[in-house]
C-alpha cells in the first residue's frame, strides 16, 4: 500500500539559519525525500541563508554531505542527489544590518514567480530582525508564507512580545508556527481514531474514561544544547508546546471539519480550560526531576552537571503533571503528563485507561479484569493498540485473559515512516495550517505555564535527582500512585 503523492506547485523556500543543526539533520534531508516522492515541481530553489560567506558550491557540498549523513544509504541515489543539489542556492545575509538582501532579492527575483517560504531556522532573539528586512526589502509577495520554529518566548510576555514583532510584518496567515510533533504520524491518527470511527467518542468522557497518561521519554541527554537547555527545562521545552497539543488532540470536542481554524478554536477551548496550578497546590500535583550519573543508550553516561559547565543548576530535565481540562467531559479525569531526558528509552505514548467494569459476574478463579486501554505509540513503533479481556481459550472453567488488538503501522502498511518535517514543510506550500499553532494557542499554553514556572520559584521546589536510563524520581512513581494508580513503562 503506498500513500497518495499530490504535486505541489513551484516554490522558493529560503531557509535562514541554512548552515544550522535543523536544515542539515532535518530540512535539507526532507525536501530531498519530498523530491524522490515526486512532490516537487520545477522550478523549485531551496535558498540557504546565513552569515557565513559560502559560495552556491560550498553549500551544496554542506547539503549532499548532510544528506549522506542523514539519510539510509539506499535513499541516497547519485542521480536524485545531484538533481537536489542543483536547486540548492545559498546567501550570505546578516540579520543586524542590510549586508546580503540585495542579493537575495536579485536571486528571489529571477525566473518565474513561485511560492516564496521563508524559514527562521535560528534563534527567536533575530526573529525581529529577519521579519523586518525581509519587509523593507520589499520580499513579501501576495504567495508569501514565514515559518518559526519554537521556542516561542520564555514566558507569556515574551511571547506576546515576538508574536507582536513578527505580527508587524505578517498577516497570522501567513505565519505558520511549527511544533514537529504536529506532524507525526500518530497524532494525526488520533484526530482519525476519535472522529473517523463511531466507537471511541460516546466513550471519550469522564463517565467512562478513568485517567489519561501522557509520557514523552527520551534516552538523550543536552546534545551540546547546555546553553539553550539550561535556561529552559523540559517544563519550557517540551510541556509548554508538544504535551500540551497532545491535550488538545486527545480532549478537544470534535471540529465541524478540518478546516485550520476550526481545529484550532477547538484546541484552544482545551487549553484554556486547563485547571490553574499555583504555590497552593504545585508541590502536590508536579514532580521536578534531574538526572544523575547511570546508565543508558547502552553504556555509562554523566550525570546532567557534570555535563554542565560550571556545575550548579536547578533547572529540570524531567517533568511529571497532574493536569486536568476543567469542562463538562473531562471533569475529574487526571491528564498525567511526563517528560524526560536520560530516561529507560525514547518512548512516546498516551494511554486512555477506561474505567473498570461494574460490577463482574466471573468468580475469583477467573482471575483480574483489568480496565481496557487504547495505547497510541508515537514512537519508536507508531501504532494503535486496543487492550481486551477474553476467555482463555480451550476446555476447563472460564478464566480471562488480557489480550491485545496490536495495529504496528509499520508491519500494517508498507509506507516509508516520513519525518513529521516532511509533511509539515509541504503544508506550507499547500498553505494549510491546520497542523501549526496560532498565536492565541501559544499565549494560552504561556497562561497555564507561567504560574507553574511562578509556584516553583514560589515555594523552592526542588529538582529531584534520578539515575539516567531509569523512569524519573521516585516522587513521580508517588505521584500516580497516590491516587491508585501505575504508569504505563512499556518500551
Ligand atoms: C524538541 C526539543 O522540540 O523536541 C528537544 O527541544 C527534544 O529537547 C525534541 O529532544 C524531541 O523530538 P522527537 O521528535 O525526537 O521526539
Amino acid at each position: 500500500m503506498s500513500s497518495q503523492i499530490i504535486p505541489v506547485e513551484p516554490f522558493d523556500y529560503v531557509v535562514f539559519g541554512g548552515t544550522g543543526d535543523l536544515a542539515e539533520r532535518k530540512l535539507l534531508p526532507a525536501l530531498y525525500h519530498r523530491q524522490l516522492e515526486g512532490q516537487i515541481t520545477e522550478p523549485t530553489r531551496i535558498i540557504g541563508a546565513s552569515r557565513a560567506a559560502l559560495s552556491h558550491e560550498d553549500y551544496r557540498k554542506f547539503a549532499v554531505d548532510a544528506l549522506k549523513e542523514h539519510l539510509k544509504a539506499d535513499e541516497y541515489k547519485e542521480e536524485e542527489v545531484a538533481k537536489f543539489a542543483a536547486r540548492v542556492f545559498y546567501v550570505s545575509v546578516d540579520a543586524k544590518s542590510d549586508q546580503g538582501w540585495d542579493a537575495l532579492k536579485k536571486i528571489l527575483e529571477e525566473g518565474k514567480e513561485r511560492i516564496r517560504a521563508f524559514y527562521l531556522a535560528v534563534g527567536p532573539a533575530i526573529f525581529g530582525d529577519i521579519s523586518e528586512r525581509i519587509r523593507d526589502h520589499k520580499l513579501i509577495t501576495k504567495n508569501t508564507r514565514i515559518v518559526v520554529e519554537k521556542p516561542i518566548g520564555r514566558d507569556l510576555a515574551s511571547a506576546t512580545e515576538l508574536n507582536d514583532t513578527i505580527g508587524k510584518v505578517f498577516r497570522e496567515e501567513q505565519i505558520f508556527r511549527i511544533d514537529h510533533y504536529l506532524g507525526k504520524e500518530t497524532v494525526q491518527n488520533l484526530m482519525a481514531l476519535r472522529f473517523a470511527n463511531a466507537l471511541y467518542e460516546p466513550l471519550w468522557n469522564s463517565a467512562h474514561i478513568d485517567h489519561v497518561q501522557i509520557t514523552v521519554s527520551e534516552a538523550v541527554g543536552l546534545e551540546n544544547r547546555a546553553g539553550y537547555y539550561d535556561k529552559a527545562g523540559a517544563l519550557r521545552d517540551m510541556v509548554q508546546n508538544h504535551i500540551l497539543q497532545l491535550v488538545c488532540f486527545v480532549a478537544m470536542e470534535a471540529p465541524t471539519s478540518m478546516d485550520a481554524e476550526a481545529v484550532r478554536d477547538e484546541k484552544l477551548k482545551v487549553l484554556r480550560a486547563l485547571k490553574p496550578i499555583t504555590s497552593a497546590n504545585v508541590e502536590q500535583v508536579t514532580v521536578r526531576g534531574q538526572y544523575r550519573a547511570g546508565a543508558s543508550a547502552g553504556g555509562p553516561v554523566k550525570g546532567y552537571l557534570e555535563e554542565l559547565e560550571g556545575g550548579i543548576s536547578n533547572t529540570e530535565t524531567f517533568v511529571a503533571i497532574k493536569a486536568e481540562v476543567s469542562n463538562w467531559r473531562w471533569a475529574g479525569v487526571p491528564f498525567y503528563i511526563r517528560t524526560g531526558k536520560r530516561l529507560a528509552g525514547r518512548m512516546s505514548e498516551i494511554v486512555i485507561t477506561f474505567k473498570q467494569i461494574p460490577h463482574s459476574i466471573f468468580d475469583n478463579n477467573a482471575g483480574r479484569i483489568s480496565a481496557n486501554q487504547l495505547v497510541i505509540r508515537l514512537q519508536p513503533n507508531e501504532g494503535v493498540k486496543q487492550s481486551l479481556m477474553i476467555k482463555d481459550p480451550g476446555p476447563g472453567g472460564m478464566r480471562l485473559r488480557n489480550v491485545s488488538l496490536d495495529m504496528s503501522f509499520a508491519e500494517a502498511f508498507a509506507v516509508r515512516n516520513a519525518d513529521a518535517y516532511e509533511r509539515l514543510l509541504f503544508d506550507v506550500i499547500r498553505n494549510n495550517q491546520t497542523l501549526f499553532v496560532r498565536r492565541d494557542e501559544v499565549e494560552a499554553a504561556w497562561k497555564w505555564v507561567d504560574p507553574i514556572l511562578k509556584a516553583w520559584e514560589e515555594t523552592g521546589q526542588q529538582v529531584q535527582g534520578y539515575t539516567a536510563g531509569t523512569w524519573g524520581p521516585s516522587q513521580s512513581i508517588a505521584l500516580i500512585e497516590r491516587d491508585g494508580r501505575t504508569w504505563n513503562d512499556a518500551i
